[in-house]
């Protein structure tokens, strides 16, 4: 049965609630001065709805709850980690499994297992905190995704795919021998939530098994990518999102998850393999950096939390909703004229600022720019995925100056109704009217890492 016609509603209904509060006007601005023009240095007592991220944002069910209250708090060996390793071989079917306090340990630990000074590493666009990792690691990373996610405006369903001509000039310049893997995203954060192809990665993963490089899986929203899968590539219609997360899986030699997304938890990670010699290697990394390798930084009540949360996320229905109410909001925008990334991503929805705000130039930070009108107009935090996130050239020290400049509106999971979207979308309408007075901003302090994160701005003065 298709399900592309019929409406969807929340498998689920409301046990506890958590109030939410209005500021003034006058309040959003101070706050915003404060914060430095960045939506990540607000109190979240400052906010009312937040979509800053959708990263440890989710909303736990009852049966969630009740696993933290089965937590085994032993040193080693607690019986949560053995649920959640069944539940990471089941559901996903990797081998071997190391728990990290979140996505960016397990980056960090196949990173320094894996890539050594020199290497390079392909990937279906960068993102963050990955490319970091592969950079403090000695590797440089190379972007092999499709030229349609490069393109806001391009409506090609998978934006997610790798281009294997990339791919190829990549080892005839550097060398087989110097790609330790491939970096492979389910759905790719940074092009707006576009999903992979099942036909691309079988490619892939016959391609690189001739060339004898691995596929390692930024798994973070798979649950995610599977349901685009079913959507809309033939012959998956009839597949539950579950077989086709295992398919997906099963392409891939070895993966790192961050659990606070498609998972449901508000915390966790993991790093998963197929190979022994990685585990090994892992497993005496992961002591120094996180913990020991049955707990790996986290409460065991954390790890019963994230093995049920997997269970969870592959549910049908769930995953249905999830990018159901991701699509509404998408299509309220589209519908009112308003710039964003199409298609629609899975994970929410990103404006196009360079198409909102054609005046501003990208080096007076657009999407910085846009991301706090909003939250000035109606207290929703949203976040900049530009060129602050960019961040700068590691020879020339001048800013990346990335094609996409996007402002990223990011939905938690089971936690808005369908009468948030519907203010959301109607404050990003009236930020959208007065465009024309919207100014840029200038950087006054910037970290040395990841500085989207705590970068501070001042707002230019209109001319
Ligand atoms: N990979 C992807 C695709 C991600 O989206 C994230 C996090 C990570 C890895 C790192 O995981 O945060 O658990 O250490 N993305 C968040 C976001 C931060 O808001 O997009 P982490």
């Amino acid at each position: 049965m298709s399900t592309k016609h019929t409406s969807w509603a929340e498998p689920y209904k409301i046990k506890m609630v958590e109030p939410l509060f209005m500021t003034t006007r006058a309040q959003r601005e101070k706050a915003m001065e404060e914060a430095g023009y960045n939506t990540f240095l607000l109190k979240s007592e400052d906010v009312y709805i937040d979509l800053l991220t959708d990263s440890g944002t989710s909303a736990m069910s009852d049966r969630q709850w009740a696993g933290l209250m089965l937590g085994d708090e032993a040193y080693a060996g607690s019986r949560n980690f053995y649920h959640l390793e069944e539940a990471i071989q089941r559901y996903y079917g990797y081998k071997y499994v190391i728990p990290t306090h979140q996505g960016r340990g397990a980056e960090n630990i196949i990173s320094q297992v894996l890539i050594k000074p020199g290497d390079v590493v392909p990937g279906n666009m960068y993102f963050t905190t990955t490319k970091v990792h592969q950079e403090l690691a000695g590797g440089t990373f190379a972007d092999i995704i499709v030229d349609e996610a490069h393109d806001p405006r391009s409506t090609f369903p998978f934006k997610g795919n790798v281009d294997l001509g990339k791919l190829q000039a990549v080892i005839n310049t550097y060398g087989a021998k110097s790609i330790p893997y491939v970096s492979i995203a389910t759905t790719v954060n940074m092009a707006g939530g576009q999903p992979i192809s099942l036909a691309n990665l079988r490619a892939l993963r016959e391609f690189t098994t001739k060339h004898g490089i691995r596929v390692i899986h930024d798994m973070t929203r798979v649950a995610e990518n599977a349901y685009m899968i079913k959507l809309l590539e033939e012959g998956n219609a009839d597949r539950s999102v579950a077989e086709i997360v295992k398919e997906i899986c099963s392409l891939t030699d070895g993966a790192t998850m961050s659990a606070k997304k498609d998972a449901l938890v508000n915390i966790g990670g993991f790093l998963a393999t197929n190979e022994w010699d990685v585990y090994e290697e892992a497993r005496n990394l992961v002591v120094i950096y996180e913990g020991l390798h049955t707990y790996g930084g986290l409460a065991g009540r954390d790890m019963e939390a994230m093995a049920i949360g997997i269970g969870e996320s592959v549910d049908d229905d769930h995953i249905r909703a999830r990018v159901g109410q991701v699509f509404y909001l998408g299509n309220k925008l589209i519908d009112a004229g308003i710039p964003v990334v199409l298609p629609i991503g899975t994970f929410g929805v990103f404006l196009d600022a360079k198409a909102f705000l054609p005046h501003v130039p990208q080096d007076h930070f657009p999407a910085q720019a846009l991301a706090s009108e909003i939250y000035l107009d109606s207290g929703v935090r949203t976040m900049e995925r530009g060129i602050v996130s960019a961040g700068r050239d590691k020879k020339t020290g001048d800013h990346c100056y990335p094609e996409l400049e996007l402002v990223r509106l990011t939905i938690p999971r089971r936690v808005y109704t369908q009468a948030h979207m519907d203010v959301i979308a109607e404050s990003v309408q009236r930020v959208f009217e007065h465009r024309d007075r919207i100014v840029g901003l200038n950087l006054t302090y910037e970290p040395k890492y990841l500085r989207f994160f705590q970068a501070r701005f001042e707002k230019l003065i209109s001319a």
